[in-house]
C-alpha cells in the first residue's frame, strides 16, 4: 500500500518516532488519516495513538521543535494536541472503553494497539501505520478497512449494536460518510441503525448537528438525507422534516411528495452553489406544505400561505436544531418567504413594477434566490420542467434589464426615515412608516421618478392628508 506524504509530514513522523522509542511507548497513525491517504484526499490533522501516556508523548515532541508549539491537553480523557502551521496533531493513549448505557461518559483503561483499533467506529477509520523503529510504515489492518475501502462499504470492526450503542452519535457518522465518499452501509449494519435510533436522544443536539451540517455540505445531501429518514433517525430530531413525507389521495388527485421534492431541490441547489445556507434554505422552502395543505372540492390540494407559514417556522427549527440565530437564519428567512416569487413573474403581462419590486425585496440575495427558485421547477415530467425553465430564463432576462436600468438592488428610496423625521419634526412612530413606504412604492410603481424633487413633492401631498407641516420646507 503507497501512500503520499509531504516532507513536513514525514519529519513530524520521524519525531514521534524517536520521542516514543526514548519513552519507550508504541505510537501509530490511526484514524481518518490513514483512510484519507489511502483515498488520496487531503489532510489536515492527525491522530496519533500510544501504548502509555500520550500526554506525554505529545510534550516530548512537541519539545523537539524550535517553536515548541503550545499543548493543549485533557488529562480526564488522556488526550493531548498541538497545532503545526495549521496542521492537528493529536495524542492519545491506546484504550479499551466501554459506555454506561445511559451517557457518553467512557469508563477508560489502557490497552494495546488491537483493543484501541475494536473500540474505532468503522473498519475504515480503524486502521493504523506503525511509526515503530522495528516495523516503521506497516499499515495495520486488523479488520480489513483497505477492502473495504475499495468495495466502498461501511462496516463496524465489532457487532455494529456494540459500536452504536459505544457510542449513538456513530449513527451519524455512518450515514455522513456514506455520503461524502459515496459509500454503502452494510445492510446490518443499517438495520443496527434503524433498532438503535432512540438512542440519539443521549447525544447533544450541536453534535448531531455538527453531522447533519456535514451531510448537507455534501456534493449529493440527498444521500444522507434520505438514509437519516430511512433509517428512522431524521424524524427523532427533525419531525418538522419528516412531516413532509407521503402523498394523500382525494377524489382519485394526489399531490407530490414533499419530503422527495424537497431531496431533489437541495440537490439542485447544491449543484449550484456551495453556500451551506442556501442549501438550508432549500431544506426548508416548503417546510410549511403539512401545516397549510387543504383539500378544495373541484379544484384540488393548496398550500396557500406556507411561505409566510414557513418563514415564521425558520427561527423555531434554528433554535431546535442549535443553528446560528443570526444573519444566516434571517438570510434563510427571507428565501424561504421569497421562494414562489420569480416564479410567479413567468405569467404573462409582467409588468416592470413587479419585477423592482422583486429586485428590492430579495436586495442582494436575488442571484440566490433565483437558483432556489429555478431548483424548485421539478416534475416527472419531462416537458413540463423544460417550459418553464424556459420561461423562467425570460424572467432572468427581464430582471436583469430592469436591473441594469434602475439600479433598485441596492437602492434605498431618495428620502430616508431620519429625513422625513427631521422635516416633520417626528419621532419615530407609525406616520414616519407610512410617509417612508408611500415614497417606496410610488417609486417601484412607476408613478414618480425615482430621484429627490419627485419624491420631496409627494411627501408635501400625503403629509397634507396626513394634517402634518414641514418645518423646514428648504431640507
Ligand atoms: N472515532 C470513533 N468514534 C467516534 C468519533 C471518532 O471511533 N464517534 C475515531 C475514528 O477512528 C476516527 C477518529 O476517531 O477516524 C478521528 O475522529 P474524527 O477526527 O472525528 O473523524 P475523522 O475520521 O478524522 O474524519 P473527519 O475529519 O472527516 O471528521
Amino acid at each position: 500500500m503507497e501512500i503520499t506524504c509531504t516532507s513536513e509530514e514525514l519529519d513530524l513522523f520521524e519525531r514521534i518516532s524517536k520521542e516514543a522509542a526514548k519513552l519507550n511507548v508504541e505510537c501509530y497513525l490511526i484514524g481518518g488519516f490513514v483512510r484519507d491517504k489511502i483515498l488520496g484526499r487531503n489532510t489536515k490533522d492527525a491522530d496519533i495513538v500510544c501504548t502509555g501516556d500520550g500526554i506525554a508523548l505529545a510534550h516530548a515532541v512537541a519539545a523537539t521543535f524550535k517553536h515548541k508549539p503550545q499543548v493543549n491537553f485533557f488529562k480526564t480523557y488522556g488526550t493531548a494536541q498541538f497545532k503545526l502551521n495549521g496542521f492537528d496533531v493529536e495524542f492519545v493513549g491506546a484504550r479499551k472503553e466501554s459506555y454506561t448505557p445511559s451517557s457518553r461518559n467512557p469508563e477508560v483503561a489502557p490497552g494495546t494497539i488491537e483493543d484501541d483499533q475494536l473500540r474505532r467506529d468503522f473498519t475504515i477509520n480503524a486502521m493504523a501505520i506503525s511509526l515503530n523503529k522495528h516495523n516503521y510504515g506497516q499499515l495495520v489492518d486488523p479488520f480489513n478497512g483497505v477492502a473495504d475501502l475499495e468495495q466502498k462499504i461501511i462496516r463496524t470492526p465489532l457487532g455494529p449494536n456494540v459500536t452504536f450503542s459505544d457510542d449513538p452519535l456513530r449513527m451519524m457518522r455512518a450515514i455522513r460518510f456514506a455520503t461524502q465518499l459515496g459509500f454503502e452501509i452494510e445492510g446490518q449494519v443499517f438495520d443496527a441503525i434503524r433498532r438503535n435510533r432512540e438512542r440519539i436522544r443521549i447525544i447533544t443536539q450541536e453534535r448531531i448537528t455538527d453531522e447533519l451540517n456535514k451531510i448537507m455540505a455534501a456534493k449529493k445531501p440527498s444521500i444522507g438525507l434520505d438514509l437519516l429518514f430511512r433509517a428512522g433517525l431524521l424524524k427523532e430530531f427533525f419531525p418538522q422534516f419528516t412531516d413532509l413525507s407521503g402523498v394523500e389521495i382525494i377524489e382519485g388527485k394526489g399531490h407530490k411528495d414533499n419530503f422527495y421534492h424537497t431531496l431533489q431541490v437541495i440537490d439542485n441547489t447544491a449543484a449550484k452553489s456551495d453556500n451551506l445556507w442556501l442549501r438550508w434554505a432549500a431544506l426548508l422552502h416548503d417546510i410549511a406544505k403539512p401545516a397549510t395543505k387543504r383539500f378544495e372540492e373541484g379544484h384540488g390540494w393548496t398550500f396557500h400561505g406556507h411561505e409566510v407559514v414557513g418563514e415564521r417556522m425558520v427561527p423555531k427549527i434554528f433554535k431546535q436544531l442549535k443553528l446560528p440565530l443570526n444573519e444566516h437564519m434571517k438570510y434563510v428567512a427571507k428565501l424561504v418567504s421569497l421562494h414562489l416569487r420569480p416564479i410567479s413573474l413567468t405569467k404573462e403581462d409582467i409588468t416592470d413594477s413587479a419585477m423592482r419590486r422583486l429586485l428590492f425585496d430579495a436586495g442582494e440575495d436575488i442571484d440566490d434566490l433565483m437558483i432556489l427558485c429555478e431548483s424548485d421547477i421539478t416534475s416527472k415530467n419531462r416537458l413540463k420542467v423544460k417550459r418553464y425553465l424556459e420561461n423562467f430564463e425570460l424572467v432572468k432576462q427581464r430582471l436583469r434589464e430592469v436591473e441594469e436600468s434602475d439600479k433598485i438592488r441596492n437602492w434605498q428610496p431618495p428620502i430616508s426615515g431620519d429625513e422625513i423625521m427631521k422635516l416633520f419634526n417626528l419621532s419615530p412612530s407609525r406616520e414616519v412608516g407610512v410617509l417612508k413606504t408611500t415614497v417606496r412604492e410610488a417609486i417601484l410603481d412607476g408613478v414618480i421618478p425615482n430621484n429627490y424633487e419627485a419624491a420631496y413633492e409627494l411627501l408635501l401631498n400625503k403629509a397634507r392628508e396626513l394634517n402634518l407641516n414641514p418645518i423646514n420646507s428648504a431640507l
